[in-house]
C-alpha cells in the first residue's frame, strides 16, 4: 500500500490544538484512498494525537540511548508509549552521524518501532539500507521547502537509490521527498519506484490544508 507520510516539522499551523486538527484531516483523507498515512507530529503532540485520531504517529527523531542519565535526550520507549508506532531517523534538519542512526535504529527495533532513516543523495542512501531499516526516504537538500517535486526536478536520485536498495537490502522500502505537494507529484514519485513520499510544507502551508491532501492524494488510484 502506498505510503504518504506528512512531517509536521516546527511549523506554527501544525503544533499543539492545530497539529490534532490536521492529524483529524489526515485520518479523514486516509479512509477515501488506497494509502497508509502517517503523521510525524513534534514528540510533545504525540499522545494528544494518538489518544483521539487512530491513523499511525511517528516521531520526528529518536536517540540511540536507553534508560538512565540522559537529560534532554528522546527514547523509543518514550514515544512508543506516547502512541507512536515508528519514527523518521535522520532528518536533513536533524542529522546524525552513522554510529549514532545505527544505535537509534536498534533501540526502535527493540522496541518494535517501524523506522524511516533520511537521506539526501544515493550514496547516503546505500548506507542507511545496509543498516536494514524499514524504510529509506531520500531527500535532495537543496528542494526541501522549495515547492519543486524531487519527482521532477531529480528523477534520477530516486531511481537509483531504488536500485541501489534493490541490490543492498531488497527488503527495505524506498519513499522520496522534497517539494511533494500534488497528485502528480505523487504520481511520479511511484512510478519511479518508490513505494510512497515523505513531504510537509506543500500540505500544512497550504490555505486549504484539507484541499491540498485531497489534491496529493488524487494521484493514488482509487
Ligand atoms: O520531511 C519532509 C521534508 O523534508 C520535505 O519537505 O516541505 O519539501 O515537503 P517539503
Amino acid at each position: 500500500m502506498t505510503k504518504v507520510v506528512l512531517n509536521f516539522k516546527t511549523y506554527a499551523e501544525s503544533t499543539g490544538m492545530a497539529a490534532l486538527e490536521l492529524s483529524r484531516i489526515c485520518e479523514e483523507a486516509a479512509e477515501q484512498y488506497d494509502v497508509e498515512m502517517v503523521v510525524v507530529p513534534q514528540i510533545a503532540d504525540i499522545r494528544l494525537i494518538a489518544e483521539n485520531v487512530s491513523i499511525p504517529i511517528y516521531a520526528q527523531h529518536v536517540d540511540g540511548v536507553g534508560f538512565g542519565g540522559y537529560t534532554g535526550h528522546i527514547t523509543a520507549a518514550s514515544v512508543k508509549a506516547a502512541g507512536a508506532s515508528g519514527t523518521l531517523i535522520n532528518h536533513s534538519e536533524r542529522r546524525l552521524k552513522l554510529a549514532e542512526i545505527e544505535a537509534a535504529l536498534s533501540s526502535c527495533k527493540a522496541e518494535g518501532l517501524a523506522t524511516i532513516v533520511c537521506t539526501n543523495n544515493i550514496a547516503t542512501t546505500k548506507a542507511a539500507a545496509a543498516l536494514k531499516p524499514d524504510f529509506v526516504a531520500v531527500e535532495p537538500p537543496e528542494l526541501i521547502g522549495s515547492g519543486i517535486p524531487v519527482s521532477k526536478a531529480d528523477p534520477g536520485v530516486v531511481t537509483g537509490s531504488v536500485e541501489a536498495v534493490k541490490r543492498i537490502e531488497p527488503e527495505v522500502g524506498v519513499l522520496c521527498g522534497a517539494g511533494i505537494s500534488r497528485g502528480e507529484d505523487l504520481k511520479a514519485a511511484l512510478e519511479l519506484g518508490s513505494v510512497g513520499v515523505l513531504l510537509a510544507s506543500g500540505i500544512i502551508k497550504a490555505k486549504d490544508q484539507k484541499k491540498a491532501l485531497e489534491d496529493l492524494l488524487s494521484g493514488i488510484q482509487r
